[in-house]
């Protein structure tokens, strides 16, 4: 299967997927990876990996709606089969979600329905949680509500901040992505009242 994938940042996520995918056993391959900023090691990280990269910022269009088109169309020149918002810190409009309908997959960094938005670490941390954790959704026009692929359980302990917190999620997030992704490459996902599974 073809993956496109969408970094606005340090792109570890992106890492392991290129890693896996070195292996062709893996059955996924990244094509492309797009960024809505530049000079970020994401790109760097798709460089160094020989997948042709791109940056479509919001600032170069007239309106969001036209910065969302512009988006899916760099993205659908490469034909991917998934979708994948690896830390892409800008929500995909409803023209991009047509376009790649049920395809485009993003990774929260707490439990959904907990905690949803850009500060999902800190937001556990305050809150006092035990556990938190890591979820692979399915994007909708929601922020962090999508179907549920997937979610990885990290324990909380007493002496995390939230740097020390989110690097403890983010490793089980890379593992729950590669092997998550991996999965629906090869055999796909059904989606049926909000219930993901693996298979078509
Ligand atoms: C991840 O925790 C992601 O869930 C969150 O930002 C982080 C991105 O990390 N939205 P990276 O760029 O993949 O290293």
């Amino acid at each position: 299967a073809r993956v496109a994938v969408l970094v606005s940042g340090a792109g570890t996520n992106l890492q392991a997927l290129l890693d896996a995918a070195a292996d062709p056993a893996y059955g996924a391959s990244v094509v492309v990876v797009g960024a809505d900023r530049d000079d970020i090691e994401g790109l760097a990280r798709a460089d160094r990996a020989g997948v042709p990269t791109f940056v479509t910022k919001v600032g170069q269009f007239s309106s969001r709606e036209h910065w969302d088109l512009a988006l899916a169309d760099r993205v659908a020149a490469f034909e991917p089969d998934v979708v994948v918002l690896a830390g892409f810190m800008k929500l995909v409009g409803p023209a991009f979600l047509e376009r790649f309908e049920g395809r485009v997959v993003n990774t929260h960094p707490a439990l959904c329905p907990s905690f949803p938005g850009t500060t999902g670490p800190a937001d556990a941390l305050a809150y006092g949680v035990k556990v938190t954790g890591a979820t692979l959704f399915v994007v909708d026009a929601g922020v962090d509500t999508g179907p549920i692929v997937a979610q990885t359980v990290v324990p909380v302990e007493d002496t995390d901040d939230v740097e020390s917190l989110h690097e403890r999620i983010k490793g089980a997030e890379r593992r729950m992505l590669v092997e998550n992704v991996g999965r629906m490459a090869r055999e796909g996902i059904t989606i049926t009242n909000r219930k993901v599974r693996f298979g078509l």
